[in-house]
């Protein structure tokens, strides 16, 4: 990964010069959200870490490289994300998505670096069943959603000038994700059974990665919501993928959340409010299903 030895501490760099750090470079969005950083900040350096470089449970060696690296922004995107394994490992997750965060708070701290969070819909309980707004008081159902919020909470009050941008059911080009995994068990297995009671907004991580680029350029701060706009079940966004795909023979079958029995309990409805970002940035994210299609048109699925 480019630059990911890090550089010598220079404090006399102006801000202009100093590098942008993504934390959690290797994950499904950082795959994309680095080489477009890359694209659009012309002549500035952007390093991606993950946890070979950086381990950010680690308080000492977490404070000591981002104090080092003197970076002007640290984006964080490094997080544990199983759902469902968060319920077992709680401790195991508060280290990564809270402490973690609070180490990366003390870090910037250390060299005046502004920090970005990406945050999950999972911090809301899903009763409101309209938009969630920014403002909306957060009430998270799993060990994950609780673990994100006190990231949000750490950085809230470490650090001002913050930007915490929540989203929601991503899928991409790359790693583990639910489109991927639609086709590969429809190729496995013809027939699946998919959740029809839970309602959001699937977003594609290369229309996230533009959008946290657009409010980088805007210098936003505070909290924004960000999906692509519409929403579905996850039932009627597998009818999608298996449709878009061209894939035919396969039987999908509807079916509850309490039927499923995940150990995570997960917002029946959480689609976010969008309109805060669109207003501050001019950008709008297509609907999901256009971008579903441009992502199954590329082939790299
Ligand atoms: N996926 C979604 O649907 C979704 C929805 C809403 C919000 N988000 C948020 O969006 C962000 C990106 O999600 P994603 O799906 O791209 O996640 P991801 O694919 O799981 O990537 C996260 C990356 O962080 C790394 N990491 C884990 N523990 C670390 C540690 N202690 N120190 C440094 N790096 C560590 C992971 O490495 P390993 O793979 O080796 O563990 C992985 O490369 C996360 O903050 C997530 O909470 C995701």
């Amino acid at each position: 990964m480019r630059g990911c030895t890090g550089t010598g501490k220079d404090e006399d760099r102006k801000d202009w010069m100093k590098p942008i750090l993504v934390i959690g470079a290797k994950g499904m969005l950082g795959r994309d959200l680095l080489p477009l950083l890359q694209a659009s900040f012309i002549g500035r350096e952007v390093i991606g870490w993950d946890i070979e470089e950086i381990d950010i449970r680690e308080e000492k060696s977490t404070r000591s490289k981002i104090e080092t690296l003197n970076p002007e922004t640290v984006i964080n995107i490094a997080a544990y994300t199983d759902v469902d394994g968060c319920e077992k490992n709680r401790d195991a997750a508060f280290q990564v998505n809270a402490e973690g965060m609070k180490h990366i708070v003390l870090g910037a701290k250390g060299c005046g670096a502004k920090v970005v969070y990406l945050s999950t819909d999972y911090i809301f309980d899903g009763r409101k069943k309209e938009p969630y707004l920014e403002t909306d008081l957060p009430n998270p159902l799993s060990v994950y959603g609780r673990t994100k919020l006190k990231g949000e909470e750490v950085l809230q009050k470490g650090i001002d000038d913050h930007l915490i941008i929540r989203t929601q059911w991503l899928y991409g080009r790359h790693g583990k994700n639910f489109v991927a995994s639609v086709l590969r068990q429809a190729k496995e297995k013809r027939s699946l059974t998919v959740v029809d009671d839970q309602t959001g907004s699937p977003t594609y991580t290369v229309d996230l990665s533009r959008a946290i680029t657009g409010l980088l350029e805007h210098n936003s701060r505070g909290i924004f919501h960000v999906a692509n706009q519409g929403n579905c079940t996850w039932y009627t966004f597998s009818q999608a993928v298996l449709k878009f795909a061209q894939v035919e023979g396969v039987t999908l079958t509807p079916i509850s959340t309490e039927a499923l029995g995940r150990p995570a309990v997960r917002p029946s409805y959480s689609v976010l409010d969008t309109q805060k970002f669109e207003r501050e940035t001019g950008m709008r994210l297509r609907h999901w299903a256009d971008a579903l299609k441009d992502h199954l048109s590329t082939g790299s699925v």
